[in-house]
C-alpha cells in the first residue's frame, strides 16, 4: 500500500516538469533593461503594467527577477533576499494576485555572475526556500560554477537542481543558462530543463541579435519540442538601440525559432510601436503554436533568407528576411516549402490577406526587415 502511494507520488511529481512549458514560456525578465537597478517596487510596478498594457492578455505571464536580489544566508544556511527585496513571499503573493507567475535566479556556483550569493552546496535548501516563497520559475546560471567544478560536471550539477525543484512538489519552470556549453540541447531534457540558453548574452544591437538568431541556432531545431526549448536569450524589443524594423525582425525570428518570449524592456513606459511589436497576436500565435516545431532556413540569396515552420493545423509560417543594408525583393518558392497549388496568404505584420497565390510569393523587404506570412494549408 505504502509502496503504491510512493510510486503514485513519484509519477505525479515527475509529471510536473513535462507538463510545464508545453509552449515556449512568455513573460518578462529584469536583466536586459534594469541590470542591478531592480527592486521590489519596480517588479510590482512592472507586474501592474503587464496587466494594464494588455501584455498579460497577450500571453506574457512570468515576471522574472534576474540577478542581484540575493542577500546573505542565515545561521541555518537559508538564503535571504537583500535590502532591495524586503519580503519575497509578499512580492510573490502580489504578483500572483495579478494572475501572473513569478521567477527567480541563481547559480550552481558559490557566486552569481554579478557576484551575489549562489546555490553552491545549498541546492535542496534553496529550492525549498523558493518554493515556500511561491516562485514558479528558476533561471540557473553557470557563472562561478566554473571555479569549483569541471565543465564535465555540468550536467550532474544541473540535474541536482532539477531533482531539487521536483522534490519541492511545486511546478517550477527550470531554465538552464550556461551559454550553450557541452551541447546542452542534447541533455537539457534529461535534467528536467524546460529551456536552455544556446549562446552567450544578447545585446541591444542588430549585430548581436542577428548573429544569435540567424546564425547560431542552425541545426538545433530538432532538439526543440513541447516542454523543452532552445533559448536564444531574452528580447531586446523596446530598449532603444535598434530600429523598429530591426525589432520586428527580432520578434519574428524568435517566433520562427519557437523561442521563449521574455520581454526585456520597461513595460511601464513602452511606446505604441513597442506594444504593437510585442503584442502582435498573429506572430505570438506562431511562437506559441501547439505543434512546437522550431523553424529553419529553407533558402538564402545574397543577404536574404526564407524560413519556414509547420503549424499544428497544417498551415505554414514563412518569414522573408532581409539582413542587408538596402531594401531587397525576396521570393519564397512553393517547391522549397513543400507546397503545390494555390494557397491563401496572410501578412502577419500588415494584418491583412495577401490573397490566394500559386507557385511562389515575392515581396519587397526593407533593410534589416521582415515580411512574415501564414500560408493556409
Ligand atoms: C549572465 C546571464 C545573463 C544575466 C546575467 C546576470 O550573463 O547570461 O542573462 O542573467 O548573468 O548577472
Amino acid at each position: 500500500m505504502k509502496r503504491t502511494f510512493a510510486l503514485a507520488l513519484l509519477a505525479c511529481t515527475a509529471g510536473f516538469a513535462a507538463d510545464l512549458a508545453t509552449t515556449p514560456p512568455m513573460g518578462w525578465n529584469s536583466w536586459n533593461r534594469f541590470h542591478r537597478e531592480i527592486d521590489d517596487a519596480t517588479v510590482r510596478a512592472i507586474a501592474d503594467a503587464i496587466v494594464s498594457t494588455g501584455m498579460k492578455d497577450a500571453g506574457y505571464i512570468y515576471v522574472n527577477i534576474d540577478d542581484t536580489w540575493e542577500g546573505t544566508r542565515d545561521a541555518q544556511g537559508n538564503i535571504r533576499s537583500n535590502e532591495k527585496f524586503p519580503d519575497m513571499k509578499a512580492l510573490a503573493d502580489y504578483v500572483h494576485s495579478k494572475g501572473l507567475k513569478i521567477g527567480i535566479y541563481s547559480s550552481p556556483g558559490p557566486k552569481t555572475c554579478a557576484g551575489f550569493e549562489g546555490s553552491y552546496r545549498h541546492e535542496e535548501q534553496d529550492a525549498r526556500t523558493w518554493a515556500a516563497w511561491g516562485f514558479d520559475y528558476l533561471k540557473y546560471d553557470w557563472c562561478s560554477a566554473s571555479r569549483v567544478y569541471q565543465q564535465a560536471d555540468m550536467q550532474e550539477m544541473y540535474k541536482k537542481m532539477g531533482d531539487a525543484l521536483k522534490a519541492t512538489g511545486r511546478p517550477i519552470v527550470f531554465s538552464l543558462c550556461q551559454y550553450g556549453l557541452n551541447y546542452v540541447w542534447k541533455w537539457g531534457p534529461s535534467v528536467d530543463g524546460n529551456l536552455w540558453r544556446t549562446t552567450g548574452d544578447i545585446s541591444d544591437n542588430w549585430r548581436s541579435m542577428s548573429e544569435i538568431g540567424f546564425d547560431k541556432q542552425t541545426g538545433l531545431d530538432k532538439f526543440a519540442a513541447p516542454g523543452h526549448w532552445n533559448d536564444p536569450d531574452m528580447l531586446e524589443v523596446g530598449n532603444g538601440m535598434m530600429t523598429s524594423e530591426e525589432y520586428r525582425t527580432h520578434m519574428s525570428l524568435w517566433a520562427m525559432l519557437a523561442a521563449p518570449l521574455l520581454a526585456g524592456n520597461d513595460i511601464r513606459t513602452m511606446s505604441e510601436t513597442t506594444k504593437a511589436i510585442l503584442m502582435n497576436r498573429d506572430v505570438i500565435a506562431i511562437d506559441q503554436d501547439a505543434l512546437g516545431e522550431e523553424g529553419h532556413r529553407v533558402s538564402r540569396a545574397g543577404q536574404t533568407e526564407v524560413w519556414m515552420r509547420h503549424l499544428e493545423n497544417g498551415d505554414l509560417a514563412v518569414a522573408l528576411f532581409n539582413r542587408g543594408p538596402d531594401a531587397a525583393n525576396v521570393t519564397a518558392d512553393w517547391s522549397s516549402l513543400g507546397l503545390t497549388g494555390k494557397h491563401e496568404v496572410r501578412d502577419l505584420w500588415a494584418h491583412a490577406s495577401s490573397g490566394a497565390r500559386a507557385d511562389s510569393f515575392s515581396a519587397d523587404v526593407p533593410a534589416h526587415g521582415v515580411v512574415m506570412l501564414r500560408i493556409a494549408k
